[in-house]
């Protein structure tokens, strides 16, 4: 048995964020635990994403007419409901047996766009057929290019609207974690898409297969894991469509910088010219709307996706999305709010 999560759980016992991930570490085997949990090496980064967020005061105002909120945006084209996606995580075979059709499923009930990770232990097909909201299709650049495409090819057919690319792992990180409960896969856990991949690709990609993929590619390039406001403005001039400012759930490098904290300075160089989404630590409505102050367009969620699966399957994950955007709803009234638009540095007390 690689999960324990046969019982129900009763959700209305599940009051915020903080309170899945205590759940779920009775829910889930000690060593899926573990490999969801870790972060890198000595886990500074891990408690840098949230110390950060936390070291961030909100200023409020008074007064202002509430009465018509709105959490909708336009991302590469499309209306989204809110702000909140599900990041890429892998392997949910290992937090509940629905694996990544109950996430599909509670992205769904709460208008979430899902970006499915390579490493789902369900094929794409599946996913897309149970879909009711926009997928992404979150890519981890093979050693074999040619498979790559085809990957590519066949994600775009099945309506997958956009392409995430992960370059921010030519190596995994030091999980120290992860390494003294020797975590495995378990048998019936098969990523489809990375058999005898797993580990440091031979030839880990470059700016240049950033251009091969953009040539031939119909949907929106994105990177998934910039930190360096450099690396934000060589994105720029490859023209992909959008960055996600990421530090991988600090669960590459130890020690690099939480990611709310390089998000300003690198909002500054894009200067607006693309879209930038950031993740890594995001647990409270006013994390994101602190997000979004400092130059985010929206956030996604990694490791709560996870701990909502485990506690209560498709169920727990919308869960998991509606706390965040009723947070996000509050925080909104009581800085005087009423779009995203308008949130700005006005709400930061500075
Ligand atoms: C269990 C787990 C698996 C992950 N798998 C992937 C993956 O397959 N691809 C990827 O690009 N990022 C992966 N990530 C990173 C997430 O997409 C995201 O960057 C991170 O979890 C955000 O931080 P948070 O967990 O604090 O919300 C994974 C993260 C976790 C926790």
């Amino acid at each position: 048995m690689t999960r324990s999560n046969s019982y129900p759980t009763d959700l209305s016992e599940l009051i915020n964020l903080f309170d899945f991930e205590q759940m779920a570490a009775s829910k889930m085997t000690r060593m899926a635990y573990e490999y969801v949990a870790s972060g890198a090496a000595d886990e500074v980064t891990l408690r840098w994403n949230r110390e950060a967020f936390d070291n961030i005061k909100l200023n409020t105002t008074v007064l202002n007419d509430v009465t018509k909120l709105d959490t909708s945006l336009s991302l590469f084209g499309k209306e989204l409901a809110h702000p909140i996606l599900i990041a890429p995580t892998a392997f949910h075979r290992l937090m509940h047996s629905e694996a990544e059709a109950a996430t599909a499923k509670g992205a769904g009930l709460a208008s979430a766009t899902y970006v499915v990770s390579s490493f789902t232990t369900t094929p794409l097909e599946e996913i897309a057929e149970i879909a009711t909201q926009p997928l992404w299709f979150q890519l981890y650049v093979r050693d074999d290019r040619a498979y790559t495409k085809d990957l590519i090819q066949k994600a775009e057919s099945l309506g997958y609207q956009a392409l995430c690319v992960t370059v921010d792992t030519p190596t995994p990180g030091i999980r120290d974690r992860q390494a003294r409960v020797g975590f495995a896969l378990p048998e019936d856990v098969i990523a489809h898409y990375s058999l005898g991949e797993i580990g440091a690709p031979k030839n880990p990609i470059t700016w240049k297969d950033i251009e091969w993929l953009q040539s031939f590619t119909k949907i929106p390039v994105i990177l998934k894991g910039i930190l360096n406001h450099e690396d934000a403005v060589k994105a720029v001039q490859t023209n992909v469509d959008g960055i996600i400012v990421s530090n991988h759930g600090a669960r590459n490098l130890d020690t690099v910088p939480s990611t709310i904290e390089v998000l300003p300075r690198i909002a500054d160089k894009v200067n607006q010219q693309i879209p930038i989404l950031l993740d890594g630590g995001i647990r409270r409505g006013t994390d994101v709307m602190k997000a979004i102050a400092l130059g985010a367009k929206a956030v996604l969620v990694g490791k709560p996706i996870c701990y909502g699966l485990a506690c209560g399957g498709a169920d727990g994950v919308a869960k998991v999305i509606q706390i965040l955007k009723d947070e996000l709803l509050l925080a909104m009234i009581l800085t005087g709010k009423t779009s995203l638009a308008s949130i700005d540095r006005s709400v930061i007390w500075e």
